[in-house]
């Protein structure tokens, strides 16, 4: 069986992928905690690529990585590829946003998620990329799942992500569609 390497340290990530992969025969393993990887790109699909890229190299191995985050129409596309250092933690990065929308009519948001696998020897493999849209709500509601999950309110069925189980938002979240997407070229490497 061949190894995988998640590019990532987020623990909520990581639960999602060992879901979303079960059905590939790879061993998934999480970046070693000494290798840091800046994600410094202007896009998500350049820092996706940058970080599966040095995990491969660094580790000679597969590696898979994401870059997601949230955008959100009325903030010009904020927080973007700055979701996981709009504030020092989660429930700060809730309170900037919510703050910064306060008095605005707009609350459209999706979230995108750009995925890159990349080969042993850095080069690039697969790629793929999706949306989730909805509605960034006025107060956090559910205790699931992890980020900004608890205010945005996915369009289709109403929910928060947080209020969400693994399963539904497997069936509709950014990730978990571009992983979808590329299932087949991974069961065909790792046949
Ligand atoms: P990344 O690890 O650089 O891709 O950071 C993504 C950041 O975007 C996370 O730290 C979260 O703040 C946010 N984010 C991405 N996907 C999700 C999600 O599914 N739910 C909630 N927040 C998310």
């Amino acid at each position: 069986m061949r190894n995988l390497y998640l590019a990532s340290k987020n623990k909520g990530k990581i639960k999602e992928y060992k879901k979303l992969l079960s059905t590939i025969n790879c061993k998934l393993l999480l970046q070693p905690e000494s290798l840091e990887v800046e994600e410094n790109c202007l896009t998500f699909r350049d820092n996706a690529i940058k970080k599966a890229s040095e995990v491969s190299r660094k580790t000679n191995n597969f590696a898979i990585a994401d870059d997601s985050g949230i955008c959100i129409e009325a903030l010009d596309g904020k927080p973007g590829i700055y979701s996981s250092r709009y504030a020092e933690n989660d429930q700060k990065r809730i309170e900037r946003v919510l703050k910064e929308l306060n008095g605005l009519k707009n609350r459209s948001a999706f979230f995108i998620a750009n995925i890159c696998v990349c080969s042993p020897n850095g080069e690039v493999i697969i790629e793929s990329e999706a949306k989730c849209h909805g509605n960034i709500i006025f107060r956090p509601r559910g205790k699931g799942g992890f980020g900004y999950d608890p205010i945005f309110e996915e369009t289709s069925n109403g929910l928060t992500f947080a209020e969400m189980n693994n399963v539904m938002k497997d069936s509709c979240s950014h990730r978990a569609k571009a992983l979808k997407k590329i299932i087949p070229d991974l069961l065909e490497i790792f046949s």
